[in-house]
């Protein structure tokens, strides 16, 4: 089976196998070794000098962690939204008392770094930005490294969701002075879901203490505590992934972080091309394609279920369909994590041989 949806990724064997280890004493010595182990990997590819904090949970946990840890309810938020996952973090925020502005890009394009600024003009008690790094509902990039620029003229907290990018396209966290960012094992980590990893700078701390939505579960600032004093996490960690997560950094760590981002831009282009090779248009402005998901305009006359539904059956290649107002009308290829060219290509031709038997 190729599993090629935007997450969950598959995992190599040794990163199953590392599941069906046994449990350990997550109080004990062991247990500060993984942890103390896995962090200090994480911030390397995390690229910070600063905190990061595993939770156990899924990517949009970690995401309601950011706001909830550095925000109180009636501040005033910048959310940049490019699609649906941009929307899920602004609803994030307003369900917590933000008062929310959302910036919104036409879905398929970038979000415009003068738009933002002229937003944070006309909008001046602003106290923090939102951004998705890479829109995995669409298949684009932002360019992070000029937004950031933005948000540091006017020295805003930066809040950023690298779910679908950290670990697969470059997102320095510490060069981008991102605040808070976000990712999920099951994305580029070649790892199993449950766990969500999150950097806090040092002055997203000084927000921390005087941040007044509610948190319990998701308090950064007990995981903080816990992992410096005691090699530990505030409650009982998702054991099974931590284990899975050890192995895929290790594997990541063989093959560096500039060999990694190098693949994942070819597999794009693989895709990318290969999807034009077959007459198909793609969704996202070209210019800001992602390296970790296409998304392709399902053409006229094809019905985007059937064409998926074919593939699974009788290719054995899984595809996502299109989000909210893009169902139907796209359908994505995940290329993160453990994936090679040859994959892509496999799933290229699949899609060449089942597109002409999708039309009614
Ligand atoms: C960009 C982005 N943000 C947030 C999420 C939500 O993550 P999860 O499904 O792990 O909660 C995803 C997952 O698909 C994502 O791709």
């Amino acid at each position: 089976m190729q599993l090629r949806i935007p997450g969950p990724t598959p995992c190599p064997d040794e990163v199953l196998q590392a599941q069906t280890r046994q449990m350990i004493n997550h109080r004990g010595k062991e247990f500060g070794e993984l942890i103390n182990g896995i962090t200090g990997q994480l911030k390397r590819v995390f690229q910070t000098k600063s905190d990061v904090l595993i939770l156990t949970g899924s990517g949009t946990g970690g995401l309601e962690a950011a706001v909830t840890n550095t925000l109180s309810p009636g501040d005033r938020i910048l959310s940049v939204s490019i699609g649906a996952f941009g929307e899920r973090f602004a609803d994030i925020a307003e369900q917590f008392g933000a008062d929310v502005t959302r910036l919104r890009f036409e879905w398929g394009s970038a979000a415009d770094p003068d738009t933002v600024r002229q937003a944070l003009k006309d909008g001046p008690s602003v106290k923090a930005v939102l951004v998705t790094h890479n829109e995995t509902s669409t298949g684009v990039t932002n360019d992070l490294a000029s937004i950031s620029k933005v948000v540091n003229e006017f020295d805003l907290l930066l809040i950023v969701d690298g779910v679908s990018s950290i670990g697969s396209i470059d997102l320095p966290v510490d060069e981008w002075q991102c605040d808070v960012a976000v990712t999920g094992s099951q994305k580029g980590w070649m790892a199993p879901p449950g766990l969500a990893m999150v950097s806090v700078s040092p002055k997203a701390w000084q927000a921390y203490e005087k941040a007044r939505m509610p948190r319990f579960y998701w308090d950064l600032g007990k995981a903080r505590k816990f992992l410096d004093e005691k090699s530990q996490t505030p409650w009982t960690p998702g054991l099974s992934s931590m284990y899975a997560l050890a192995v895929g950094l290790d594997l990541m760590e063989q093959e560096t972080l500039p060999g990694i981002f190098a693949r994942h831009a070819r597999v794009a282009r693989t895709a990318r091309e290969g999807a034009k090779s077959l007459g198909l248009s793609l969704f996202a402005d070209e210019a800001h394609a992602s390296n970790t998901v296409t998304a392709v305009k399902s053409p006229d006359g094809v019905d985007a279920k059937r064409l998926l539904q074919i593939l699974r059956e009788e290719y054995g290649v899984v595809l996502s369909g299109g989000q909210q107002k893009l169902d139907g009308k796209i359908f994505r290829i995940g290329h993160l994590g453990w994936v090679a060219e040859s994959d892509i290509t496999r799933v290229i031709t699949a899609l060449g041989e089942a597109l002409p038997r999708a039309r009614p």
